[in-house]
């Protein structure tokens, strides 16, 4: 049965919750899901931050900067949501530390602190940009939550463009370096990054969906990211790995 839906998008602002008249759960919830975004953009800022100082094809340094430059400028937008919520980016991040060593944070952790080379960005890119469409396009764009969708709406043009990016850069390393080392790094990258999705059925994931904070489950998204991801690779002659079909996936 689908979930009934409390509140419709763009419905409630941060006045209404600091002035107490939305029930408390509903700020809980939404801080955890604000911490959440704004620790994967921050993550994925400084991955973008670490490929600078590492890559050697100076080709690619344009993009990586701009691409750096917007998450920097995404990580900022939803801090400042959590501020106008009386909540820093320290606290927030703070009440992340468990959650960062959970399978859902492995593609940008990985990303912000051990990805090497030209295959790494772009196996983060399409682990990290690609789904956050997906995620940001499917969910929060709609949020009842009025500054989260509107934030949505910003990072959502520019994460357009990072994915045209990675999916340019796709087919470019097919060329560059072949067929085999790609399905490699497609092997090492995809379970991380279907994980980023987060667990199935979750009652966090309930919550957000009854309070219009989200409107599809993990699971769903999960597998739009999968049968997208399965075309692309097709197109290109690459294999797209199995993955176990239950949460945190691993290769089958
Ligand atoms: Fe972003
Ligand atoms: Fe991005």
């Amino acid at each position: 049965m689908p979930i009934r839906r409390q509140f419709p998008p763009r419905s409630l602002d941060a006045a209404a919750l600091n002035e107490g008249r939305v029930d408390p759960h509903y700020t809980k919830v939404l801080l955890r899901l604000l911490a959440a975004h704004a620790m994967a953009e921050k993550l994925t800022a400084l991955g973008y931050q670490r490929a600078l100082a590492t890559l050697d094809n100076p080709a690619l340094r344009p993009i990586v900067e701009k691409n750096f430059a917007e998450e920097k400028k995404h990580a900022r937008l939803i801090y400042h949501a959590l501020e106008e919520l009386g909540v820093s980016q320290q606290a927030a991040d703070r009440s992340m530390i468990a959650v960062l060593k959970a399978p859902s944070f492995d593609a940008p952790s990985y990303f912000a602190s051990k990805a090497e080379g030209e295959l790494d960005l772009l196996m983060a890119s399409l682990s990290l940009d690609t789904t956050g469409l997906i995620m940001i396009g499917e969910n929060y764009r709609e949020s009842s939550y009025a500054p989260h969708a509107r934030a949505a709406e910003v990072i959502l043009d520019e994460e357009a463009d990072h994915e045209i990016f990675a999916s340019r850069q796709l087919g470019d390393a097919v060329e560059h370096f072949g067929v085999e080392p790609v399905n490699d790094a497609l092997r090492r990258w995809i379970p991380r990054a279907v994980n980023f999705f987060g667990p199935p059925g979750t009652g966090f994931t309930y919550d957000c969906i009854r309070y219009g904070l989200k409107s599809r489950d993990n699971e769903e998204l999960a597998e739009l990211y999968v049968t997208m991801l399965t075309r692309r690779c097709e197109q290109l002659g690459l294999e797209m790995p199995a993955l176990t079909s239950t949460y945190p996936h691993s290769l089958a």
